[in-house]
């Protein structure tokens, strides 16, 4: 069986883009593959979070993962920070990539624009993500597109320890799907959908109660002439909302043209609007019941435990070829 590899950050509300880019996508690949899901909290710090509120996120992320489908028994669901793995190698791929590849990633170059205080941590984060994923011999990365370029890194760095040190990483392939890989905000449909997005109405958060869903739908971008059709050029508001129906009903872009030919925005938003909460409802239930229950506590422990034992296994690995510590028999 191959093995993946995906990770989430808890910092803000799950959205709408994560769960089409990601989260849905886990949950077809579970029965294919051996599976790590993480919740990267290490890479969360990179950016200043309250820590009450940190925690708050890690729990409910933890939830989300299961409630929208992952089994537990099938994946291996843990926290990044409780594998200690992950920092370790992290150096040690921090130590191994140069600082020019590292300001030319996209992510830190719209994360640190016109910031004052950028932390370390937000340049270094992509060799740790080559650690999160270079740990478990991964096969396969499943992310949205906004992450192909930190996928790119991971294969150069992996080839790069494997050519200068010895031969211990598997190269991964990403795996970005073709439809919905690229969610955009609801407000502003050239930017992507994102959760730290200051602006509440431009994202939908799987935590959103229907009154919430059906105000944002209405309030969504779209234009003035009034037609459902998939432009992506000239109508890129109606055209990300043609995706997520897509998506989500199964219907083609086609067909959606013709069910709503002749019809003004208002139906077509309302009947989309009316898609998100039926789709929404029973994860929602199930999140609910996890948050409350001790369930969670004890899958998290055993993610933990397997994550562990996997992954540090690869850093002695790691620090054996790189001649770190002392031989050991
Ligand atoms: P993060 O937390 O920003 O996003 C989690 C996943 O959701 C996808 N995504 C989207 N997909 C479609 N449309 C959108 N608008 C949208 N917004 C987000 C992301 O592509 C991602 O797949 N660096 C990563 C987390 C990470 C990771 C890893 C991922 C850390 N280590 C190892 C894979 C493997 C991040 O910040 O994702």
């Amino acid at each position: 069986m191959k093995t993946i590899f995906s990770g989430i950050q808890p910092s803000g509300m799950i959205t709408l883009g994560n769960y089409i880019g990601a989260l849905k996508q886990f949950v077809e690949l579970q029965n294919e593959y051996n599976c790590y899901f993480c919740i990267v909290d290490q890479h969360a710090i990179t950016v200043p979070q309250d820590a009450q509120q940190l925690r708050k996120n890690i729990r409910s992320l933890a939830a989300l993962y299961i409630a929208v489908g992952l089994d537990p028994e099938k994946v291996t669901l843990f926290i990044q920070s409780e594998v200690p793995a992950h920092a370790q190698a992290g150096w040690m791929f921090q130590c191994i990539s140069y600082i020019g590849e590292l300001e030319r990633m996209t992510q830190f170059k719209d994360k640190s624009a016109g910031k004052d205080a950028v932390s370390a941590g937000l340049l270094t984060y992509p060799p740790l993500m080559v650690a999160d994923i270079l740990l478990y011999k991964t096969d396969l990365v499943p992310v949205g597109e906004d992450q192909k370029q930190h996928l790119e890194l991971t294969r150069d760095l992996a080839e790069r320890f494997n050519k200068k040190y010895n031969d211990i990483f598997t190269i991964p392939e990403v795996r970005i799907a073709k439809v919905g890989a690229r969610i955009m905000s609801l407000q502003d449909p050239t930017k992507k959908m994102s959760k730290s997005d200051p602006n509440q109405k431009a994202f939908i958060s799987l935590l959103d109660e229907p009154k919430q869903i059906e105000k944002k739908i209405k309030s969504a971008v779209t234009d003035s002439e009034g037609i459902v059709k998939f432009d992506k050029e000239n109508k890129p508001g109606v055209s990300n909302l043609l995706s997520i129906y897509s998506i989500l009903t199964g219907k083609t872009i086609e067909e959606l043209e013709n069910q709503y030919e002749g019809k003004g925005y208002g139906d077509f938003k309302s009947e989309l609007a009316q898609v998100l909460i039926n789709e929404f409802e029973p994860i929602q239930k199930k999140y609910h019941q996890l948050m409350q229950s001790t369930e969670l506590d004890e899958i998290l422990d055993r993610g933990a435990a397997r994550a562990n034992e996997v992954a540090s296994k690869m850093v002695k690995k790691m620090e054996t070829a790189m001649g770190l510590g002392r031989k050991r028999k």
